[in-house]
């Protein structure tokens, strides 16, 4: 029987692959492992436990305030003795995390083929986002197979000179993940404060927007907050100390506000589903927020998410206060933009993302 493993070890990835690892777990024809890294102590354990899913191996590789050299130093380390004792046929990596990066290369030093789940997206700037640039295309010069999200993504592993044979457009497993988590008649308290008010679902995390760009986004949100009596902004705040630092010292007193801490991956779908737009420099939300038909302003100065800028769901309106607070502004008060956005369609598949992936490796 051909022995698979998954790793992954931060929030994003574990929402992505943890409905991969149910697929290829209820294969007959395959054995499937799972190693998480830790990378993210807290936010992963929450997802695995919202997936139901066991690891089978975890280094463990978490301290606060790790740097990127603490990352990929830890798991190289500990992942050698996991990978050497259970000698997968294969190792299923995701995206762009330091996580995705380090094991591709312990796999690489190891010999043992890679396959890279959410391949091919570029921003071309290896700035930015930093270091997810560097790690995504990286693990590209490793990867023996590629599932790509969307056209574009093989297009771009393509002009990169790797093999069209081994590239499988998929979609993205965040839409299959979205599919178990959405409820028809789901409640929660935080839903309930922001009834008859339009609800705005704001992130941000990104290492490269930490320091002024974070102020910045941050500033712009409350002079809307303050601005809109009619508008609620939702901010589960992301375990990162600077940014909880700066979260606080913006946002901790503004009326039309609520901070809380991360929320668990059921619910932020929920929440998703029912708000009015998003602001957010993450990478995974563009997607989901695309699915479920909701405007997105990405707070960011590149995405490597083209489709759904031409798609026309997401706006990139950069990381300067000014910028932010006057799309925002647009967004709420127009409702001609407001309906061309919302009614984009999603470049990002229909849900059955996993399902292909484990039908191609049980071939391959
Ligand atoms: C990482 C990924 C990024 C991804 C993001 C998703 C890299 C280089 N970056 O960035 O691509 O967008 O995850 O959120 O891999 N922390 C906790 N508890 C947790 C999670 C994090 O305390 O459950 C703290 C860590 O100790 C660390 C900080 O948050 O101090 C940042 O975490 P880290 O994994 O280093 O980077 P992210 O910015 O989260
Ligand atoms: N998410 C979550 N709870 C939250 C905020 C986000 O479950 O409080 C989910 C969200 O649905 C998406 C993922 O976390 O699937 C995005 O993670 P993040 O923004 O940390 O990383 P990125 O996608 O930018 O790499």
């Amino acid at each position: 029987m051909k022995k698979v493993m998954l790793v992954f070890g931060t929030r994003p990835e574990a929402i992505k692959m943890c409905p991969l690892a149910r697929e290829l777990g209820a294969r007959k024809g395959l054995e499937t492992l799972v190693c998480v890294t830790g990378q993210h102590r807290f936010m992963l354990d929450r997802v695995l436990s919202a997936f139901g899913i066991m690891p089978d191996f975890d280094l463990d590789i978490m301290k606060e305030g790790q740097s990127l050299f603490d990352i990929t130093g830890e798991i190289l380390a500990r992942i050698k003795p996991v990978l050497e004792g259970a000698r997968p046929d294969a190792v299923l990596v995701h995206g762009d995390t330091s996580t995705a990066h380090a094991a591709a290369l312990a796999c690489f030093y190891l010999k043992i083929p890679v396959c890279h789940v959410e391949a091919g997206l570029r921003s071309y700037n290896i700035e930015s986002p930093f270091p997810e640039e560097f790690n995504r295309r990286a693990v590209s010069l490793i990867s023996a197979y590629d599932f790509a999200p969307t056209a574009e993504a093989k297009e771009n592993l393509l002009r990169e000179g790797k093999a069209e044979s081994r590239i499988y457009v998929t979609g993205n497993t965040a839409i299959d993940a979205l599919k178990t988590t959405i409820k028809q008649g789901y409640a929660h308290a935080e839903l309930e404060r922001a009834k008859g008010k339009k609800l705005i679902i704001l992130t941000a995390h990104r290492r490269e927007n930490l320091g002024a760009p974070l102020h910045g986004i941050l500033r712009a949100v409350r002079l809307i907050a303050e601005e809109h009596a009619g508008v609620q902004v939702l901010y589960p705040v992301h375990m990162n100390p600077e940014v909880m630092r700066a979260a606080r010292e913006e946002l901790g007193s503004c009326r039309g506000v609520r901070l809380t801490e991360p929320l668990d991956v059921p619910d932020f779908h929920n929440f998703l589903a029912r708000c009015h737009m998003v602001l957010t420099d993450s990478g995974g939300i563009q997607e989901e927020a695309a699915y479920l038909g909701k405007p997105v302003l990405v707070m960011r100065d590149t995405t490597e998410r083209p489709e759904g800028l031409k798609a026309g769901g997401l706006m990139l309106v950069g990381t300067e206060q000014e910028s932010i607070y006057k799309s925002a502004k647009l967004l709420l008060e127009n409702k001609n933009v407001y309906e061309k956005m919302a009614r984009a369609e999603n470049p990002y598949g229909d849900g059955s993302a996993s399902e292909k992936i484990a039908d191609i490796l049980e071939k391959i």
